[in-house]
């Protein structure tokens, strides 16, 4: 049984946790958040991720998995720490390491002899060498181990990941920390930390370009008179395209993607490279929140100003809770930048008087009160609950003429056009 310190209990942290514990090694997870924690040791989880509230239950009744305030209490006899606190852009667009470096100074002298610190978080290119210095200790070795779990199906993709990644230039602690991943039976790397921190800013960027590439496909459908749900299925039927983040939407968003595409930016920059490709993916995101507001004026007649709108979706993407750079919230905020009132329902997303976020949104209790008095929907989060509502009553709900922007082509346009709406999607 071996001893893992996760420092940090978000979204990453605690999916490591409770995962670790569930593969069998004594887990003892720190947060400096003292509310988080205590509700936690009493087995209720503060994030919705699908399969976590079970795994961190069955670690707290098998008293394998524990958690405790501060990062001190946690690294007493581990023979590893995991490093998962936030790592948010900073001011200059590069990563913010601050939380990184204060929790490294904080264990430091404390970790036992030998203990591998391992960077889960995502950071720089050559931040393993900046955490061996905090620590200060040359019996401590620092090895990188990237995540590449998607928000909403998180335990998932640590269980069965593609791959396992390890960056590290002591190959004793590179297999140290393989072998906690043994049981996955996962394809394993195991390469330097520069390559391991590159490919985790690589394989984001990637994907975020694919989504700004198949947005501007979209957009060129419409001004050719194309249907983007068709192009996109010829293009990937293509192995080499495939159908993964092929699908067109307000942008993308979330706690990583927006952070780490200009991160990768900067880091190019620091390091000589104008990485202009990457600006661009950027550049088509943002234009992409301002050409779906465009799509609610039309559809308003022209201008939102003193107009009620109803915004189905508030979370980044379905099947999470999470606000993060929210595209929904981005279109949001525009259209009432432009006048509109915005009535919002989200069914992971109910109204947070501590969360500025939603200041100024009139959260409702379901699809339908969002659509109340309404004169325009916008579809802005992919929720099936969306895809299955009864459109007779939100029909009956919304003012006439009906109209509906889809910005995730989530409705079938031919079923709404039957049901009487002005139907407009994404390059359809
Ligand atoms: C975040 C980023 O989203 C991710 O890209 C990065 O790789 C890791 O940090 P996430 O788990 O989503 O991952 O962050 P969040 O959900 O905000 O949780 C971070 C937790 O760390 C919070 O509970 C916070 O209280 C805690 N924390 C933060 C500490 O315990 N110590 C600190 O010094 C700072
Ligand atoms: C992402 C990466 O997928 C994951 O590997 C990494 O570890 C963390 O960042 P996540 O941020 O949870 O995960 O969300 P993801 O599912 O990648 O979606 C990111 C954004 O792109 C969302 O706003 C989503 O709506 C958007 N998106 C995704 C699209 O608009 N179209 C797509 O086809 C896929």
């Amino acid at each position: 049984m071996i001893n893992i310190a996760v420092i940090g209990a978000g979204y990453v942290g605690l999916t490591t946790a409770s995962c670790f514990a569930s593969m069998g090694h004594r887990v003892v997870c720190a947060d400096i958040d003292q509310d988080r924690i205590a509700a936690l040791n009493e087995g209720q989880v503060p994030i919705v991720e699908a399969g976590l509230s079970e795994l961190v239950r069955s670690g707290l009744e098998g008293g394998l998995l524990t958690f405790v305030v501060g990062a001190a209490a946690a690294v007493a006899d581990c023979e590893f720490a995991y490093l998962c606190v936030p790592t948010p852009q900073g001011p200059d667009g590069s990563a913010d390491l601050s939380y990184i470096r204060s929790v490294a100074a904080e264990i430091g002298p404390l970790l036992p002899t030998e203990a591998v610190v391992v960077n889960k978080s995502t950071v720089p290119v050559g931040s393993t060498r900046v955490v061996e210095e905090v620590l200060g200790r040359d019996d401590i070795k620092v090895v990188s181990n990237p995540e590449f779990l998607r928000e909403g199906s998180a335990v998932h993709d640590f269980l069965n990941p593609d791959r396992v990644v390890i960056g590290s230039a002591d190959q004793a602690a590179a297999f140290r920390v393989a072998s906690l991943f043994d049981p996955l039976r996962a394809h394993l790397l195991i390469t330097d930390p520069a390559s391991a921190e590159t490919i985790k800013y690589a394989s984001n960027a990637f994907l975020a370009a694919k989504v700004s590439f198949v947005n501007a496909i979209a957009n060129v459908c419409e001004a050719v008179g194309a249907d983007v749900s068709d192009v996109i299925m010829g293009m990937s039927y293509d192995r080499r395209i495939g159908s993964e983040f092929m699908k067109p939407g307000p942008g993308f968003g979330g706690s990583c993607f927006p952070k780490d595409t200009t991160a990768l930016i900067r880091i190019a920059e620091d390091a000589g490279y104008d990485f202009g490709l990457l600006r661009g993916v950027i550049e088509v995101n943002v234009a992409q929140f301002e050409r779906v507001v465009e799509k609610v004026e039309a559809a308003a007649g022209g201008s939102v100003d003193g107009i009620t709108i109803a915004a189905w979706g508030l979370a980044f993407k379905a099947r999470t809770d999470d606000l993060r750079m929210s595209p929904a919230l981005e279109v949001i905020g525009r259209l009432r930048a432009r006048g509109a009132r915005v009535q919002a329902y989200d069914p992971a997303v109910g109204p947070r008087p501590a969360d500025h976020a939603l200041d100024g949104i009139e959260v409702c209790a379901d699809a339908y009160g969002a659509c109340d008095g309404a004169a325009v929907l916008v579809v802005l989060t992919e929720w099936d609950d969306f895809r299955r509502a009864d459109f007779t009553k939100v029909a009956d709900l919304l003012t006439r003429p009906l109209r509906v922007v889809d910005a995730r082509n989530l409705l079938d346009p031919a079923e709404m056009r039957r049901y009487g709406f002005q139907y407009t999607g994404i390059g359809r």
